[in-house]
């Protein structure tokens, strides 16, 4: 299967993609864990990335195309792959199309975990990631066993930069514009699957496998 999950800041892509690839073992390309990952080793595309990021703001389509396509070229993306924060944009969309299409393949989900506003911040502000696993967590919607340590493998616990309530509301502004044109572009294709994201992480997780089971 090769899915897309899509949803605003905090809607809960990255813990629902824990459980995806758990269950189904698909690769999970996050472009934003990817840039932090280049951010920490200091890398050319980490520099490129850093300040975009620390602002809240999107990097430059053709950085985050590029990275992509270089990733879905991989091997092990050849038999599926679970894209989370990608695409952000319309033309990122239209990019992908062109890469899948070169190489004979197509999305056959989209899932948009769809969350109110009001409880984005709260989500984003609470939480914290492993910094050795990569798993996340909340301080009140889903704390790990011992305060600051992972469950998972026992590294510790960060709270990430630009988790700051300021840089925040300046994600989900820039998130909130682009997410339309983005959502009409896959419901005219008649891939778009809408998820109540405002449930707890079980219960999210059930509907997806729900549709993910119509897909097998
Ligand atoms: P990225 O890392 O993708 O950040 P994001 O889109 O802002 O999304 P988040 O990772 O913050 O949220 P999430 O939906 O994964 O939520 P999570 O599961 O962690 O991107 C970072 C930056 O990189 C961007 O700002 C941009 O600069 C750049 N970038 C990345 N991709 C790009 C692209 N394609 N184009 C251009 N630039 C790009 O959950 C959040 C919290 O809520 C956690 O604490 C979790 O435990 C909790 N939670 C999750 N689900 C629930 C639930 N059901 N109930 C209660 N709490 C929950
Ligand atoms: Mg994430």
């Amino acid at each position: 299967m090769n899915l897309i999950l899509m949803g605003l800041p905090g809607a809960g892509k990255g813990t629902q993609a824990e459980h995806i690839v758990e269950q189904y073992g698909l690769p999970h390309i996050s472009t934003g864990d990817m840039f932090r990952s280049a951010i920490k080793e200091q890398t050319d595309l980490g520099k490129k990335a850093k300040s975009y990021m620390d602002a809240g703001e999107l990097v430059p389509d053709d950085v985050t195309i590029g990275i992509v396509n270089e990733r879905l070229n991989k091997q092990d993306c050849q038999n599926g792959f679970l894209l989370d924060g990608f695409p952000r944009t319309t033309a990122q969309a239209e990019a992908l199309d062109g890469i899948l299409t070169r190489t004979n393949r197509k999305i056959d989900a989209v899932l948009y975990i769809n969350v109110d506003k009001g409880s984005l911040l709260e989500r984003l502000t609470g939480r914290r990631v492993c910094s050795s696993c990569g798993a996340t967590y909340h301080v009140i919607f889903n704390p790990p066993k011992v305060e600051g340590v992972c469950d998972k493998c026992g590294g510790e616990l960060y709270q990430r930069e630009d988790d700051s309530e300021e840089t925040v509301n300046a994600r989900l502004e820039v998130n909130e514009k682009q997410q339309e044109p983005l959502l009409n572009f896959y419901r005219n294709k008649g891939s778009l699957y809408e998820i109540d994201g405002n449930r707890n992480i079980d219960d999210v997780f059930k509907s997806i496998e729900t549709i993910l089971g119509d897909q097998q």
